[in-house]
């Protein structure tokens, strides 16, 4: 061998043995404060996640083939909370189809299972089909409970609600989910169906609740509702994929412009807090994409779901007033009016404004 290319190699050794992982080892120097936080962050996401896609996956889980309905219960530690959940869930409309309860526990970060919310959940008796209480092998956060308990095959037509446990249902929530997943799944810009009766504008600088002009009994909208979401199975497999491609990328923030959600997360991350966000890759995922949620327009804001605590995560202050009273009202009786869908619903922007932007 020559003596320069001896020297190269020499050089090459000494940059890929000493240089690169002096590097790694001590990058975080060269990182600004923000940068470290978010760094840190991720690295916590992708623990959770990589502890929820080994584990959870392997419960006992009925095949997709056999089931109509799958709804999603997840629950950390608010025992009462998941009983009433339960108690609406009994007493809901499901037309003798085939249903499974899946109820999701998370563990605490030192991994211990609350035994009050295990025993609620053990005991409940459901009177409408198959129930199965999971036990989350490692604390998983609210990031696998919502993007690991539902799992479906491409090809499942089974319909899912993931339902987190401080609502209480309508009986009549699977009645509307049949028929909007019926009308709508077809459309590829249709992400899911959110069941909440109210939700804020998200959009920076408007004020008050969202409200669609009457004679709209459904509406899309930029932003998922998490008081009860009921993917649209196609669309969730592709946010899920993406997901867990993204979250590989340290440079990678989910920030939309102008709305106030992404305020909210960068505060979250600013006091090291994101894992309290999932809805924000949610929300972003649509934005790239051009999806929306459908949600249901009952008249005086009627909920096929309602939520009973203080949210303060997802939603600013002043929608729920915690503690004894629900958000809003449930919807109780059903109109066949509820049935006469548009082909096409009409489409709120964030700010509550009529989007007419490349519609069909
Ligand atoms: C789940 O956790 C509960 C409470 O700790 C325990 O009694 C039960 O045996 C666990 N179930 C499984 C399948 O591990
Ligand atoms: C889905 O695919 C599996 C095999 O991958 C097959 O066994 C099953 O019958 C299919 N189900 C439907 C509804 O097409
Ligand atoms: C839709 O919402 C508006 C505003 O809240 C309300 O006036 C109307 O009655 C709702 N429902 C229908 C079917 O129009």
């Amino acid at each position: 061998m020559k003596n320069s290319s001896v020297q190269v190699l020499i050089l090459l050794m000494f940059f890929f043995f000493l240089v690169l992982p002096l590097y790694n080892r001590f990058s975080n120097y060269f990182m600004t404060e923000p940068d470290k936080v978010w760094r840190r962050t991720m690295l916590q996401q992708q623990d959770l996640y990589k502890y929820t896609t080994q584990q959870s996956y392997r419960m006992p889980y009925i095949q997709d083939e056999t089931v109509d309905l799958r709804i999603v219960v997840i629950v950390f530690n608010r025992a009462d909370s998941l009983l009433r959940l339960l108690g609406s869930l009994n007493v809901a409309f499901y037309f003798g189809e085939r249903v499974v309860l899946d109820i999701w526990i998370d563990r605490s970060k030192d991994g211990q299972i609350d035994e009050n919310t295990y025993r609620i959940a053990s005991e409940f008796q459901f009177k409408h089909g198959v129930k199965i209480v999971h036990n989350h092998t490692f604390h998983v956060g609210i990031y696998g409970q919502w993007l690991n308990t539902w799992t479906p095959k491409s090809n499942s037509s089974e319909i899912a609600v993931i339902l987190e446990d401080d609502l209480t249902v309508s009986p009549y929530f699977y009645k509307w989910l049949k028929i909007v997943h019926k009308k709508y799944d077809k459309l590829v810009e249709v992400n899911g169906y959110s069941l909440q009766g109210i939700s804020i504008k998200h959009g920076i600088g408007s004020e008050g609740l969202l409200e669609a002009p009457s004679g709209n009994i459904v509406f899309l909208y930029p932003v998922i509702g998490t008081w009860g979401f009921s993917p649209n199975r196609r669309n969730w497999v592709k946010f899920r994929d993406w997901f867990e491609v993204m979250l590989h990328d340290d440079k990678f923030q989910p920030l939309v412009p102008n709305i106030l959600p992404t305020s909210w997360y960068q505060t979250f991350i600013q006091t090291g807090k994101t894992e309290g966000m999932w809805s924000m890759w949610h929300i972003y995922h649509a934005w790239k994409s051009r999806e929306y949620t459908v949600y249901p327009n009952f008249s005086g804001h009627l909920g096929l779901t309602v939520n009973w605590k203080e949210s303060g995560l997802h939603y600013g202050p002043g929608l729920a007033r915690g503690g004894r009273n629900p958000s809003h009202n449930l919807l109780t009786i059903w109109r066949p009016a509820y049935e006469d869908l548009p082909d096409y619903p009409i489409r709120l922007d964030v700010y509550g404004n009529i989007d007419k932007e490349d519609e069909p």
